[in-house]
């Protein structure tokens, strides 16, 4: 899902490091003392080391490398507080150094003077180094040609354009975790290569003019954010992913009207506190007229920066929101994720504004939605206008609601009652192939219920005592491969299932079943779990009728008789794979063991019975009697020959 430019930018990042890697090239020379209680850099180097990784160690002091043909350097986690001023003064080739985890601000004159001897740094990492903002201005002089840096973790409080007055050349930035909670005009404006800019973990209260085309990736998540606007103007943003998660935000961000935005985070903020959606729409309008001082409202500012975005995925989980922004969100024609779980959801309404003619209901979409997350709000009502509003949906996610399928008796109902029906007819769904109905409340999963719909995975998981009748899924038997109708206390006589043929994944763990349904005998099953519930044997016949090969079956949590597990030898002819068999017990007459303990001795353990048949007790006595009569027989003819021999004696 989160396939986006940052990762791209860590790739060629990592990249970079690579090439220095040895084995790429035949020359280079790569040594590493990390983590060996050093308390200063070991002597003996050796002159064509390329590569030197000095990190997590004890130390304390920098003089002179003698390492000219160094690239890399890494002294993170060590206790450097000075750097003499000539230490790097033979690095001429040094492109990539960390010094994250030091004590950098100790000494500083000297520390930045020999930084300041790199002119030639890519890569630079002094996070963690408790810099103030004069103490990292310091440190970043002569970077023109920096292309990485990292100052996550230092106590920066407002970042100005003297910063990066000497590192103009900068692409990625991170600065995470620092107290920054005000960004000067032109900061970043003349970093004319930024692309990824990660300002995370700061304090940051709003962005009340957004001007950074250039940034495709902005991370300002965790901040204190209350709102984020851009003046709305005629020029590209490159912007691709926006981070506005865990913030205090109000009102939906006016972006830039053109941008490449696909990803955007907006989960953990207060949105749709206000209430209704026109509210907010009309709070943030009147906050960017005051914002930019336009006296007269023209219109609606807010959507008309929306309407051209080539959004893909939206995050809005874990917001406020009682309604659904209908009309904002539909806004965005390339929509295709839409992440609406935790949220506070009753109804999904139809209550959009009326433009022309009053009496018909305007029908708007989401031409491209492919999946919807709705869990875990309270939803009971979903408008079928609102069904009807998702030509392209794949997956929904219902999971936590209290919403009820309608059965094909709500189809004839007259419209009216559909405009406010309390069940959702699924049926509308024509495109949709995973359903997510988990811990639902549902009590009777009526007949079709998912009759119309091209379902290829359900999970009715959790929905207590609910009773599946035979034609509760009727129209979706042939494309089912997935069903999950675990945890709902259900007995074999409440659960019976149609033949269904794609049926590949199984899962009934979690109920009070003793039968597996015989129709189960149509599907070519790949995985079974029937954990937990009330079998004594599994059905022989059925198993041999299912074509199991290759199969995983989980089993344990029943009541198997030890003495009747023909079954376990079936399924293992068919080479079924049983993944706890080990925590799999069964019982006989003595006791409690676990099947592997039983199969050791199972003569031992059903010695009264064989195959599940009991010997006949009459066959007792006649085994006994006869014993008993070899014996006696034995008795006489042992006597007669002692006698005999005594005779000889005599
Ligand atoms: C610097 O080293 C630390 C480990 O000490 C590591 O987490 C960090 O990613 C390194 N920085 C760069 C830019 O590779
Ligand atoms: C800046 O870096 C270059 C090496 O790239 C060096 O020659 C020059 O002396 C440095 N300037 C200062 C002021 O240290
Ligand atoms: C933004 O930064 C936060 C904090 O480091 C991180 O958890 C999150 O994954 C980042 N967001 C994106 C979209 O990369
Ligand atoms: C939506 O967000 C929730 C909570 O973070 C997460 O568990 C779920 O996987 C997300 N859904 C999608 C489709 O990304
Ligand atoms: C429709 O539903 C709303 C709440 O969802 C309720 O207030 C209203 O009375 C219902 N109307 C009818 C005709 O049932
Ligand atoms: C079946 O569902 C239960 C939850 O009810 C889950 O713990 C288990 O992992 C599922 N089984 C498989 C094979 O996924
Ligand atoms: C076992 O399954 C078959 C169908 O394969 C069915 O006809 C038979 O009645 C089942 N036996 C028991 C004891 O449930």
């Amino acid at each position: 899902m989160v396939r986006h430019i940052f990762s791209n930018l860590i790739l060629v990042w990592s990249i970079t490091f690579d090439l220095y890697r040895p084995g790429w090239t035949h020359h280079s020379k790569k040594q590493s003392w990390n983590n060996q209680n050093l308390s200063s850099v070991p002597l003996d180097l050796d002159v064509k080391l390329r590569r030197l990784d000095l990190s997590n160690n004890f130390i304390t002091q920098l003089h002179a490398l003698a390492v000219p043909y160094l690239e890399q350097l890494d002294l993170s986690g060590n206790q450097l507080d000075l750097i003499s001023e000539g230490a790097f003064g033979n690095l001429a080739r040094l492109e990539h150094l960390n010094l994250s985890r030091n004590r950098l601000s100790v000494s500083l004159g000297s520390n930045s003077k020999a930084l300041g001897s790199l002119g030639r740094l890519k890569s630079l990492d002094i996070s963690m180094n408790g810099l103030s903002n004069s103490a990292a201005e310091l440190l970043l002089r002569n970077k023109s040609s920096l292309d990485q840096l990292k100052m996550t973790g230092n106590v920066l409080i407002k970042l100005s354009p003297s910063m990066f007055r000497e590192s103009k050349g900068i692409t990625n930035l991170i600065i995470e975790d620092n107290l920054i909670s005000e960004i000067e005009k032109q900061t970043f404006e003349p970093l004319s290569r930024l692309e990824s800019l990660n300002l995370a973990r700061n304090n940051l209260a709003f962005i009340c003019d957004f001007t950074l085309h250039q940034v495709k990736y902005l991370n300002l998540s965790r901040n204190s954010l209350e709102f984020f606007v851009t003046r709305e103007d005629a020029a590209l943003y490159s912007l691709e992913v926006l981070d506005l998660s865990h913030n205090k935000l109000l009102y939906f961000p006016i972006l830039p009207k053109l941008n490449k935005l696909k990803h955007l985070y907006l989960q953990n903020n207060l949105l749709g506190a206000l209430g209704s959606e026109a509210v907010m729409v009309t709070e943030v309008n009147f906050l960017y007229q005051h914002i930019m001082k336009e006296r007269i409202h023209r219109k609606n500012y807010l959507h008309a920066n929306w309407r051209l975005m080539p959004l893909a995925y939206i995050d809005l989980s874990f917001n406020h929101f009682t309604s659904f922004p209908l009309e904002t969100l539909s806004l965005l024609f390339s929509l295709e994720t839409l992440n609406f779980s935790h949220n506070c959801l009753q109804h999904i309404n139809w209550d959009i504004r009326n433009y022309h003619n009053q009496s018909q209901v305007r029908q708007i979409r989401f031409p491209s939605l492919k999946c919807l997350d709705l869990q875990k709000n309270s939803l009971t009502s979903v408008s079928p206008f609102f069904l009807k509003a998702l030509p392209q949906i794949d997956t929904l996610n219902l999971q936590e609601n209290q919403v009820q399928p309608c059965g094909f008796l709500m189809k004839s109902l007259p419209k009216i009652f559909d405009l406010n029906s309390s069940c959702v007819a699924f049926g509308q769904l024509k495109t949709l192939k995973h359903l997510n109905l988990r811990e639902n409340y549902i009590k009777i999963l009526p007949p079709t219920s998912f009759q119309g719909t091209s379902l290829i995975s359900l999970n009715l998981a959790k929905n207590n005592h609910m009773v599946i009748g035979e034609a509760a899924l009727e129209g979706v038997q042939a494309t089912l491969q997935s069903l999950i109708i675990s945890e709902i206390s259900m007995n074999s006589s409440g659960l019976s299932l149609p033949c269904m043929p794609a049926l590949t994944n199984l899962n009934i763990s979690n109920n009070k079943l003793n039968k597996t349904p015989g129709s189960l005998a149509c599907s070519s099953l790949k995985v079974i779990d029937v954990r937990n519930n009330a079998f004594t044997s599994l059905n022989c016949s059925l198993l041999q009728t299912l074509s199991l090969n290759q199969t995983a079956m989980f089993i344990s949590g029943n009541k198997f008789n030890c003495c009747n597990s023909r079954w376990l030898t079936v399924l293992n002819e068919m080479m079924v794979r049983l993944p706890d068999i080990n925590q799999t017990e069964c019982f006989t007459q003595l006791r409690n063991l676990t099947f592997p303990e039983y199969l050791e001795h199972p003569s031992f353990y059903c010695s009264f019975k064989r195959d599940g048949q009991e010997i006949h007790f009459g066959q007792i006595i006649i085994i006994v009697l006869f014993l008993i009569v070899l014996l006696s027989m034995l008795i006489g003819f042992s006597r007669k020959l002692c006698c005999s021999q005594r005779s000889f004696m005599v």
